[in-house]
C-alpha cells in the first residue's frame, strides 16, 4: 500500500497564522534532538547552520558546508514522522548564482528529504528566491541580523535600529515575500520593527530576539536545554541546565568505577555452574601437562 506522508505541510503552518496560533519552530541536527523535539509537539525543525557553533564547536557559522546540513537533515528526516523539516543553506552555498542556489537546495531536498530550504539575505536574494520557488522548491526567507554576513556586519548585532536601515528591512521582507518565501525569519531586530513587519506581511514571521509580536518563534535547541554553555544570549530562555546534569551524572559515573561501585552482580550476567566447573577442569588439566 502507497505510504501517505503524515508531515506539516505549508498550508497547515498557513493555518496556524490565520488562526492567531503561534508557529514554534526549534533547531534539531540529530536523532535525540529531533525525536525529543517532535514528541514535546514541536511542528517546525530547522536543521539549522547553527550547528557549525553547537555540534562542531566553531566560532561562527562560516565554516558549515552543505555536505555536513544534508548529513545532519537527512538524520533528522528519518527520525520525524510528523515535523516541518527545513534545511539551512550554509555560506556559499546559494550566494553565486541563482543557479548554484538551485543545484544546492535540490541536493538538500532530494538527498536529505527536507520539506523545504532557509537562505539569508533580503531584497538582493529575491531573484534566487523566486528561481527555487519556481523549480518548486520552498523557500524560508531569512532577514535581519543574519550570521553568515557576521563578518561583514562586524558582530552579532541588532539591526534595522535607525530608520534608514529599519526601511530596508521593511523592503527586505517585503521583497521576500513578493518573490514567494512561504515565510520568514525575522533575527535580532527591535521588537517595534518586528511587529510591523508582521503586520506588513501576509506570509508568517518566525522571529529570533525580534519581540512578541511575530507569528512565531524559534530558538536553538542547545540555548533553550542549557547545553552551549558558553554564555545565555538575551535573545533566550533557558528551559533547563542539561549541561549542568550532564557533567555531574559523568562525574558520578567516573566516581563509581574509580571506586569499584560500578559495575556490580546486578549489571553483569552469569553463566551455568556445569559449564564454570568445566573450564575450571579444563584449566587443571592444562596445568597437569606442563
Ligand atoms: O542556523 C540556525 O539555527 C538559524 C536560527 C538561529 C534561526 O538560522
Amino acid at each position: 500500500m502507497r505510504k501517505v506522508s503524515a508531515r506539516l505541510t505549508i498550508p497547515d503552518i498557513l493555518k496556524m497564522r490565520a488562526e492567531g496560533q503561534p508557529i514554534v519552530m526549534l533547531t534539531a541536527y540529530d536523532a535525540v534532538s529531533a525525536r525529543l523535539a517532535e514528541a514535546a509537539g514541536v511542528p517546525m525543525l530547522l536543521v539549522g547552520d547553527t550547528l557549525g557553533i553547537m555540534v562542531q564547536g566553531r566560532e561562527s557559522t562560516i565554516p558549515v558546508k552543505l555536505e555536513h546540513i544534508i548529513y545532519h537533515a537527512s538524520i533528522v528526516v528519518n527520525n520525524t514522522e510528523k515535523a516541518f523539516v527545513v534545511g539551512d543553506l550554509p555560506f556559499m552555498s546559494y550566494t553565486i548564482s541563482p543557479e548554484q542556489a538551485l543545484e544546492n537546495a535540490a541536493r538538500l531536498m532530494q538527498e536529505a528529504g527536507v520539506s523545504a530550504v532557509k537562505l539569508e539575505g533580503g531584497e538582493r536574494l529575491a531573484p534566487t528566491i523566486d528561481r527555487l520557488v519556481h523549480a518548486g522548491i520552498p523557500v524560508m526567507a531569512h532577514i535581519g541580523l543574519m550570521p553568515q554576513s557576521v563578518n561583514v556586519v562586524g558582530g552579532f548585532r541588532v539591526q534595522g535600529r535607525d530608520a534608514e536601515s529599519a526601511r530596508q528591512l521593511l523592503r527586505d521582507a517585503q521583497a521576500v515575500q513578493d518573490a514567494g518565501a512561504f515565510a520568514v525569519v525575522v533575527e535580532s531586530v527591535p521588537s517595534q520593527l518586528a511587529a510591523m513587519i508582521t503586520e506588513k506581511l501576509s506570509i508568517p514571521t518566525i522571529g529570533i530576539g525580534a519581540g512578541p509580536h511575530c507569528d512565531g518563534e524559534v530558538q536553538v535547541f542547545h540555548d533553550i536545554l542549557g547545553l552551549f554553555e558558553g554564555f545565555v544570549p538575551r535573545h533566550t530562555r533557558q528551559y533547563a541546565k542539561i549541561g549542568e546534569m550532564i557533567r555531574e551524572a559523568i562525574a558520578a559515573y567516573v566516581r563509581d568505577v574509580q571506586t569499584h561501585q560500578f559495575p556490580t552482580e546486578a549489571n553483569s550476567f552469569s553463566m551455568k555452574e556445569e559449564v564454570l566447573a568445566a573450564l575450571r577442569a579444563d584449566g587443571t588439566e592444562n596445568g597437569a601437562s606442563h
